[in-house]
Order: structure tokens, then C-alpha cells, then sequence
């Protein structure tokens, strides 16, 4: 039998935004010390969780528990899973639920989910009595690192990913690291394309901390805490200068551009999760910018060999059911990208790499550029 894991003492990582600031909390166990928390936040408050059937099982419970054991009163709402739930339909079951609970202004929303969930009950929780506040409590690895934090919430357009959304900061977000244990291999290796964004974008030192201890962070003892803290440091602090992405923010959709397309050309189903998309987007934005001449060969190698050491898709032929289904052509793409809230005025937001570590956020590459890029990568 293996030794339980050491529980060390929470890691508590601000984001500062004024009167909006808020805390994350990083830890195992930290669910533990939710209703106290929200409790000492909103003294009074009710809450309404979000979540969804998966997650329901394994956590819905023992945060019923925890908030009831601190007197908060708690409704549930529960949604099915994956990127279908982020819909105009199920918006709407969630902001009549919200309602027919009864939560008001003074009460909270609790988001317990991955991605998917954070993303559409902070949008619900933000057009709801015309703003009710949330608490984001992510039990994935991407939503502990990524969504959770910085407040964008919304829901997808059948046009495009999160084409309908708000800025909407939650007033606390509570990242239990022992939750993760419970996500299947893919969900996690998925997650972990967004920790090694942040080493990709600005922090060489940390991706080359990932390259040698990433299967600690997988195993989940005190290495995962600090990919976690590391990485939502780095997002809290790009949120505090840019909340509303006019500048640097765009700095976070590093392989994005890219993995939202191909997360619609894939139809937003499991054949692609968004992380995965990422990582694939990621290793494109290394190659266009190795073609433009900003990255040596030797970094992209690097990158392309380190997300595929641990399980993740770098090409896009590496995309289930890619040579019975295909894909989409070069055009179809493009035409994809089009929709991505980085355009402006008709032109394509990249970004892309000068170095691992060192991201750029460049408008100036020609369309006919990138669309001949992925006519002889899809080739
Ligand atoms: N996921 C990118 C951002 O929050 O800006």
C-alpha cells in the first residue's frame, strides 16, 4: 500500500483587482474549509451549486456537507456534461434554476465543475438579478489553472467557442489539488497542455521545472501544488495588468487560435478535448513562428517532444477518427479562425514564439501565409 499524500499547508494566490480582488486558495483538501471560507465572505449567504453529472458523484455531496456543516443553506443544479452543456438551452435551465431557488444579490453561486461548468454558471450568475456574485470551486486540472481564474464566463455560439460571454470575476475560487485524482488520464494530460502554456509564454525556468518533474505532477504529491500556484500566479498577475484583454491577456491564448478551430471543426465533441486542442495549437504557433523565422528548430523540437513525453496530440493527424472523418481543409479552417474574438477589423491576432518563454502577440501575418501552414500540415 503507498503512503497517503502529505497535506501540506494551503497556498493562497491573490489576484488583484481592486475592489474585485479575490483569493485562490491551492491545497489538498481545501474543500474541506469551503463553507467556512464562504461563511467569513458572506456571512448569511445561501448558495446554489452548478455542476454537473460526473462531477456530482464523486463531489457533490461532501460540498453539500461542508457548507451545511458551516449553516449555509444550499440548492443544486445539475447539468450533463461536456462543451453540449454550453449552450443557449442549458443557460437558460441554469439562470430558471437560479431564479426558482431563489438566489438573491447577497447569496452566491457555486461553480463546481471543470471548464464547462465555470464557464456557464459564472455567465448565468452574471446576467441573473442583473449580476449575482460566484465562487469558482474547479475540480479540473484546466479549470484550476486556466478557467477558473480571470473571470471569463460564457457559453459557445453554434458559430464559434465562447462567442457569447461576460467578464465576470468570482469573489473566491477554491482549488482542491486531491479532487484531480479522481480525473480519467486524458482529462488530466488535457489540463496539463494549459501548465505548460504559462512555461511557453513567459517563464523558460518554469518549463524546463516541467520538462523534469512532470510525472509529479501527475502522481499528485507536492509538485502538482506548485504547477498549479506557478501557473495561476502567472495568470493572476497578466489578469491584474489586462482583465479585459485589450493587450497582453492575449498572451494566455497561446495555441488557442488554432485549438479553437479545431475544437468546431471536430464539432466540440470528444473527439478532441479543448487542452488537446491547445497542445496541437500550441506545437502550430511554434512551427508558423519557426517558419517566420522567430523560433530556432531546436526549441520547437523541444516543445513538440515534451507534450508528447507525456501523452498529449502535437499533430493534427493525431486527432481521433482524423483519417476516417477527416478533419477540414485549409479554407474551412481559416474560415473558423475568422470568428476568434482576436480578430480585428478582418485580421488574424497570432500568438506566437520567439523563444520557449517568450511569447508575441502579432496581427501582421498574411492569411495566405497561414492558410498555405495548414494546407501542408493537414497534407
Ligand atoms: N484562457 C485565457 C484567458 O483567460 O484569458
Amino acid at each position: 500500500m503507498t503512503a497517503p499524500l502529505k497535506q501540506s499547508a494551503p497556498i493562497t494566490v491573490e489576484v488583484a483587482l481592486g475592489e474585485r480582488a479575490y483569493d485562490i486558495i491551492i491545497g489538498r483538501d481545501v474543500l474541506g474549509s469551503l463553507g467556512r471560507r464562504i461563511a467569513a465572505l458572506r456571512p448569511g449567504a445561501r448558495t446554489a451549486i452548478v455542476t454537473d453529472h460526473t462531477v456530482a458523484k464523486h463531489w457533490l455531496a461532501p460540498t453539500e456537507a461542508v457548507l451545511a456543516e458551516a449553516g449555509i443553506t444550499t440548492s443544486r443544479i445539475v447539468v450533463g456534461e461536456g462543451e453540449a452543456s454550453k449552450t443557449y438551452g442549458v443557460l437558460q435551465d441554469v439562470c430558471e434554476g437560479l431564479i426558482a431557488a431563489k438566489i438573491e444579490r447577497n447569496d452566491l453561486v457555486v461553480a463546481l465543475g471543470g471548464g464547462v461548468v465555470g464557464d456557464l454558471a459564472g455567465f448565468a450568475a452574471s446576467i441573473v438579478r442583473r449580476g449575482l456574485d460566484f465562487v469558482q470551486v474547479p475540480t479540473s486540472l484546466l479549470a484550476q489553472v486556466d478557467s477558473s481564474v480571470g473571470g471569463k464566463t460564457g457559453i459557445n455560439s453554434p458559430q464559434g467557442k465562447n462567442l457569447v460571454g461576460m467578464f465576470h470575476q468570482p469573489v473566491l475560487v477554491v482549488a482542491d489539488t486531491a479532487v484531480l485524482d479522481t480525473l480519467s488520464p486524458r482529462q488530466f494530460r488535457a489540463g496539463y497542455a494549459e501548465v505548460a502554456k504559462y512555461g511557453l509564454l513567459g517563464d523558460a525556468g518554469f518549463f524546463a521545472w516541467l520538462e523534469a518533474n512532470h510525472a509529479e505532477i501527475v502522481a499528485g504529491g507536492s509538485a502538482r501544488e506548485h504547477a498549479i500556484a506557478t501557473s495561476c500566479r502567472a495568470k493572476a498577475a497578466i489578469v491584474a495588468r489586462d482583465e479585459r484583454e485589450t493587450g497582453e491577456r492575449a498572451l494566455l491564448n497561446l495555441g488557442h487560435t488554432f485549438g479553437h478551430a479545431l475544437e468546431a471543426a471536430t464539432g466540440f465533441s470528444d473527439r478532441l478535448f479543448h487542452g488537446e486542442g491547445v497542445s496541437i495549437g500550441m506545437v502550430l504557433a511554434a512551427q508558423l513562428s519557426a517558419e517566420l523565422g522567430l523560433i530556432g528548430a531546436a526549441d520547437v523540437i523541444r516543445i513538440e517532444q515534451h507534450l508528447a513525453t507525456v501523452g498529449l496530440p502535437i499533430h493534427l493527424q493525431d486527432i481521433a477518427g482524423f483519417r476516417q472523418e477527416g478533419l477540414a481543409d485549409a479554407d474551412a479552417l481559416m474560415a473558423l479562425m475568422a470568428q476568434d474574438k482576436k480578430v480585428k477589423r478582418g485580421r488574424l491576432t497570432f500568438i506566437l514564439l520567439q523563444a520557449i518563454g517568450q511569447a508575441v502577440i502579432r496581427s501582421d501575418v498574411e492569411p495566405v501565409v497561414v492558410r498555405d501552414f495548414l494546407a501542408r500540415k493537414l497534407g
